[in-house]
């Protein structure tokens, strides 16, 4: 069986064309971005709050199509005006760094909206949700709002592990028009 990231991969696939945009709304060591540059598209842009973890993975990843910007994810219309083809949330805290610096419910929830108008007509978006004790109130929050979306704009599907209670689950969203 697949990890859940390689899962999350597998839905943004289908989207990775040489002339795709890209966003990693939450950087960290920068694994989904350098998925994203492994497939040679055009752009990806990566957001991020911790300065020195930015530092980091921009020298880990060294392209020259790719864009670090320290910024909240909830800032992203200020710096991105164009349509995008594939956009990537892991929510929580980076593994090995701060673990206080963590994703927050209201700030996950702006950021996500803005991705939804970014997105291009059949772009796709995942967000890696983990409903552990920290995470809960972020994930009832997102959910609830993407729940009362038009499914006539917007494919919302979550896909969970039912046996095992809180695992992290995806939300993949395709938009329809
Ligand atoms: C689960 S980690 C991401 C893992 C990452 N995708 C990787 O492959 O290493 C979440 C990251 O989001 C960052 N973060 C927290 N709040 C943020 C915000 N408002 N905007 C952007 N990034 C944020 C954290 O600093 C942390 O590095």
């Amino acid at each position: 069986m697949k990890s859940i990231v390689e899962q999350s991969h597998d839905f943004l696939l289908p989207c990775l064309h040489q002339g795709a945009i890209c966003i990693d709304a939450t950087l960290g060591h920068g694994k989904d971005a350098a998925f994203f540059l492994s497939h040679k598209v055009k752009k990806v842009y990566g957001f991020e709050i911790q300065e020195t973890v930015l530092a980091k993975t921009i020298e880990v990843l060294a392209k020259s199509n790719f864009y670090g910007i320290l910024a909240g994810h909830e800032m992203m219309k200020k710096y991105i005006s164009e349509p995008i083809d594939a956009i990537i949330f892991n929510f929580g805290y980076c593994p090995g760094e701060d673990q206080t610096i963590t994703t927050l419910p209201t700030t996950s929830l702006a950021a996500v909206k803005q991705a939804l108008q970014l997105l291009k007509i059949k772009g796709r978006m995942v967000l890696v949700m983990y409903p552990h004790e920290q995470g809960q109130n972020e994930a009832k929050l997102i959910e609830g709002y993407l729940q009362q979306l038009d499914h006539h704009l917007f494919y919302i599907e979550k896909s969970y592990q039912l046996n095992q209670h809180n695992s992290p689950y995806l939300l993949k969203i395709e938009r329809i028009k």
